[in-house]
């Protein structure tokens, strides 16, 4: 568990980062990047921060991947690389700097490390889990396997690297219909998100997908009656919800896609009002690049992807303390779980 006390203290007296209008003033091209969500006041206390991470990462040799959930002063002040989790996957294979910070959760950084193990890879908070990952072990998928004799193990990369080893292949929100469609079986088992798998049967019909009944705390929540008496108040919004979200809440929006999939479809349609039924900074990320755009409607907090901050960033690369490692032997079977994923989506793309 981090020590926040000693953390405070130890960066203080190691960098300036007292608030600055000044060096807000001085850094208006970062801010420009998020003034419509975050008044140049706010930035203020960020921008000290923003400075100490980016001297730090050239310092060090170190590149920020952050994921589409990260808060805006993360995104746009210090990611080198923002994706959804299957272009931070591929990202990760990519990397020649000698250390991968993780702008996401334990689950995106044990797959960087999987991928480029040569690498540090740094989690600023290891308490940044996910329910879906918490929701199954390799016992469950051994479970699985016994319930459904030789139906192939479709697991989501929000797994741990124990899921991911004990699983033929695995998949994101952005492949995951084609991945289930490719396999050489009648029967898939997809495991952990019961509502993915249950918005992948539809496009698949020809598959009997099965699931595990694990889900996110972030999705789940939301309900078609919710969004139904929201489209009836407002009935010129654009309504465009995760396939993490259960079956009947994509049935009742208009778009259902992944992260990034979503930021796609809004920057090509742009319409003029919008909804996102998924994690609030997706929408506060891309607020400014898209000024015709008005973002409304309810939103979700991710309490684990709010786990990381740019403090815990820069807590993290000035002590190089939090590293992720994963058993080699296990590692090795994720790699081929992951690897399959990666090269099967590049195949299918073509
Ligand atoms: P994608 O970015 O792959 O759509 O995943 C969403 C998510 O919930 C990650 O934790
Ligand atoms: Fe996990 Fe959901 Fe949070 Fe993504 S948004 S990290 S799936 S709990």
């Amino acid at each position: 568990m981090l020590d926040l006390t000693k953390m405070r203290s130890t960066l203080a007296g190691q960098y300036d980062l007292a608030p600055s209008m000044r060096l807000a003033e001085d850094m208006a091209d970062t801010h420009a990047k998020m003034a419509r969500v975050m008044p140049l006041a706010d930035f203020a206390r960020y921008a000290p921060y923003i400075r100490a991470i980016n001297a730090l990462k050239r310092e060090k040799n170190a590149v920020i991947l952050a994921h589409n959930y990260m808060t805006p002063d993360i995104y746009h002040g210090v990611a080198d690389v923002v994706g959804d989790s299957l272009q931070l996957a591929i990202e990760a294979t990519k990397v020649e700097a000698e250390i991968i910070v993780q702008g996401g959760v334990h689950f995106m950084a044990e797959t960087s490390k999987i991928l480029n193990p040569a690498k540090t890879v740094l989690i600023p908070d290891m308490q940044a889990g996910c329910s879906l990952a918490e929701s199954i072990t390799a016992d469950g998928i051994a479970e699985m396997r016994a319930k459904y004799p030789g139906a192939p193990v479709v697991s989501y990369v929000n797994t741990t690297a124990e899921v991911k080893a004990a699983s033929d292949i695995c998949c994101t929100s952005s492949n995951a219909a084609q991945i289930v469609a490719a396999q050489d079986s009648d029967v898939v088992i997809m495991t952990p998100d019961q509502y993915l798998a249950q918005n992948v049967a539809r496009e698949v019909p020809q598959k009997k997908v099965v699931w595990w009944e694990g889900s996110c705390i972030v999705h789940e929540q939301y309900t078609k009656d919710d969004i139904n008496a929201f489209r009836e108040m407002n009935p010129d919004t654009r309504i465009i919800a995760h396939p993490e979200c259960p079956p009947d809440v994509v049935d009742a929006s208009d778009f259902s896609g992944s992260t990034s999939g979503i930021i796609d479809y809004v920057t090509r349609e742009k319409p003029s009002k919008a909804m996102l039924v998924t994690e609030c900074s997706m929408a506060s990320n891309i607020s400014d690049a898209l000024p015709e755009v008005e973002f409304t409607g309810p939103c979700n907090m991710c309490p684990y992807m709010k786990k990381i901050t740019l403090e815990k960033i820069l807590w993290s690369l000035h002590t190089e303390t939090q590293a992720v490692e994963v058993d080699p032997q296990i590692a090795a079977k994720a790699k081929i779980a992951v690897e399959r994923m990666i090269e099967l989506s590049r195949a299918l793309a073509k």
